[in-house]
């Protein structure tokens, strides 16, 4: 099965993306954030890697139907609508508007990857609707990849933890499959009775909890609380179908 798991964005290599089709997982909290934003309603979120080109897009939208958000290293962005916390993209705040959305990781790794074939973004949140495109992928007989967003150039547990939820959906464990699948299914496997807990150990975790987003990090830990698909078209994340 063509399945691979990269554990950071660096480990996908841009000009190999043409017959894939890419998972983009950031499960604290940028993947969480993005499928809240459009299960809420929101016309489309456009991912961004720097403050500065955020702030250039959002020029270009009417402010009754646009919404900013950001974070850099977990704090919100001075001037900015909201933060990251998935919690602040409620229906009355981003429904029929156009959600511009830059990030520490989350953002960064969905612009790596927008030159694949296919990408979809999550996290624990919409697992089943990430496995059911991985899915589709491989039979339409594209390469299939979940990308982890990771942290600041490094692994993360809970990004990990989602990939290797992802591997048991679709190919029901790793054997065969190469050494990212490997690490990340066998992370899954040993945590799966209580992901909750297996969370509580992410670095990330601690520094949500230190600035006060504990309830940020269970909201985020919840699997299969909506069937919303973020897909890329043009440039956009929108709900498939
Ligand atoms: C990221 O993209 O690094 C994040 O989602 C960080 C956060 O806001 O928790």
């Amino acid at each position: 099965m063509d399945l691979a798991v990269a554990l950071t964005p660096a480990a996908l290599a841009r000009d190999d993306l043409a017959d894939r089709a890419v998972v983009v997982i950031d499960v604290l909290r940028a993947g969480t954030t993005i499928v809240t934003a459009l299960a809420n309603g929101a016309r489309a979120v456009i991912p961004v890697a720097e403050e500065g080109e955020a702030g250039r897009y959002r020029a270009t939208f009417d402010r009754d139907v646009s919404f900013i958000g950001g974070e850099r290293d977990g704090k919100p962005l001075a001037g900015y609508d909201a933060g990251n916390s998935p919690a602040e993209y409620t229906e009355a705040a981003v429904a029929g508007r156009t959600v511009v959305l830059t990030t520490t990781n989350g953002t960064a790794a969905l612009v790596h990857a927008r030159g694949a074939r296919r990408v979809a973004a999550g996290a624990f949140v919409n697992a089943s609707a990430l496995a059911g495109f991985l899915r589709q992928a491989l039979d339409d007989g594209l390469g299939a990849v979940i990308l982890c967003s990771g942290w600041r150039g490094a692994v993360s547990l809970e990004d990990t933890l989602c990939a290797g939820l992802l591997v048991d959906l679709v190919a029901g464990g790793a054997s065969g499959l190469g050494d990212g699948a490997q690490i990340a299914y066998g992370l899954y496997r040993g945590a799966k009775s209580d992901l909750a807990r297996a969370l509580v150990a992410a670095e990330h975790t601690r520094r949500l909890v230190a600035l006060g987003a504990a309830d940020d990090v269970a909201r985020c830990a919840q699997i299969d609380t909506t069937d919303t698909l973020p897909v890329f078209r043009d440039n956009q994340l929108v709900a498939a179908g």
